[in-house]
């Protein structure tokens, strides 16, 4: 039986994003996907500093601990999930006890201790990092988060810097969504070889694949990894994900995320996918594997954002409640059929 990990093996390594159930072993029949098929892991949430850094002097280890012990008993490649980030960040870290911003340098100090703390503690075990998460916008721009906006754009090489000191053999990542997008994929361009003419250690560049149905084409998405392969460094599909509901429209966001009866009218696919929907996502699937073959040289790694349907954060997002089917395995942990086409291919 063909498995993805030994299908693309001498390829690109294939990874998926495990939730803290999962390594806690109360969703076992994810955990024997896990195993089977993934070479690579990446711990979902319990690395972001909400969770690991709650407060100044609290740094919350458990779940991070089993991640990598279990990632490590099963001989899997480990990426620490994320260091830097506007979202699902401390508030603490932000700010003074008046709840005044900190200066640049306190913030500095913090995001040092913060990252060194981490990485210090996995050193040697977590094999790559995503530094910096989310820094560039749509058009381009440097996002204007608190980091941004308090330290200016240093904080990203600083955030590098920070990391290599601590673990100066793991792989250093800038990791971002929506880089199939022009601009933005020009924006990322020129950070990161920014960064690289200033000696900064950058190993590489996760494109996150949340996929829509209809968009990016594939040609997009193939066009900005030819891009930012031209800057030699490593380039890593993440997030790998395709969600099929369609995007509720601006209007109806608010009101039918408060009202789970309303959001089904949003959900045309709550029973389940007609079957000519269900091939269009697998050969859409498939395409995008084509154009990672045909790029392997380029690319190392293939992250599913999730195991299976039933646990993605497509679910819920943006709209509580809602059904998807972003993955390539269901929710009674079958592969999905036409996934076989996809391994034998490789
Ligand atoms: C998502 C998780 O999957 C959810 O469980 C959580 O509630 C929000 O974050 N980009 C990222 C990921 O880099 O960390 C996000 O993960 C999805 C978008």
């Amino acid at each position: 039986e063909l498995t993805f990990k030994d299908a693309f093996e001498g390829k690109f390594l294939v990874g998926t994003a495990l939730n803290v159930e999962q390594v806690a072993g109360n969703e076992p029949k994810a955990i024997e996907i896990a195993k089977k098929h993934f070479n690579s892991a990446v711990a979902e949430n319990c690395m972001k500093m909400e969770n690991i850094h709650p407060e100044e002097d609290i740094f919350f280890w458990d779940e991070a601990d089993a991640f990598v012990e279990f990632a490590e008993k099963n001989n899997m490649h480990i990426v620490g999930h994320t260091l830097v980030w506007h979202s699902q960040a401390a508030p603490w870290i932000f700010v003074d006890e008046n709840g005044e911003d900190v200066s640049r340098e306190v913030l500095i100090e913090r995001m040092k201790h913060h990252i060194q703390t981490i990485v210090g503690r996995y050193k040697g075990r977590v094999d790559g990092w995503d530094v910096v998460n989310e820094a560039i916008e749509g058009d381009g721009s440097w996002r204007e988060s608190k980091w941004y906006q308090i330290i200016g754009p240093e904080y990203i090489e600083l955030a590098f810097q920070f990391a290599q000191e601590a673990d100066p053999e793991a792989e250093l990542y800038y990791n971002d969504y929506g880089v199939s997008g022009k601009a933005k994929c020009d924006g990322i361009y020129d950070l990161v070889s920014n960064l690289l003419e200033k000696g900064v250690k950058v190993d590489g560049i996760g494109l996150q694949g949340h996929l829509n149905f209809d968009i990016p084409l594939i040609s997009e998405m193939g066009a900005s990894i030819e891009k930012l392969s031209s800057l030699g460094v490593n380039l890593m599909v993440t997030e790998l994900d395709m969600t099929i509901v369609p995007w509720p429209s601006d209007e109806v966001t608010a009101e039918v995320s408060l009202n789970y009866e309303l959001s089904k009218e949003y959900d045309p696919y709550s029973e389940g996918l007609p079957d000519s929907v269900y091939q269009e996502v697998m050969d859409r699937y498939t395409g995008f594997f084509e154009m990672f073959l045909r790029h392997h040289e380029k690319i190392t790694r293939v992250t599913f954002w999730g195991v299976h349907d039933g646990n993605s954060w497509r679910n819920d997002w943006p709209i509580e409640g809602r059904t998807d089917f972003p993955l390539l395995f269901d929710r009674n942990y079958q592969m999905k059929e036409g996934v076989e086409n996809i391994l034998e291919m490789a």
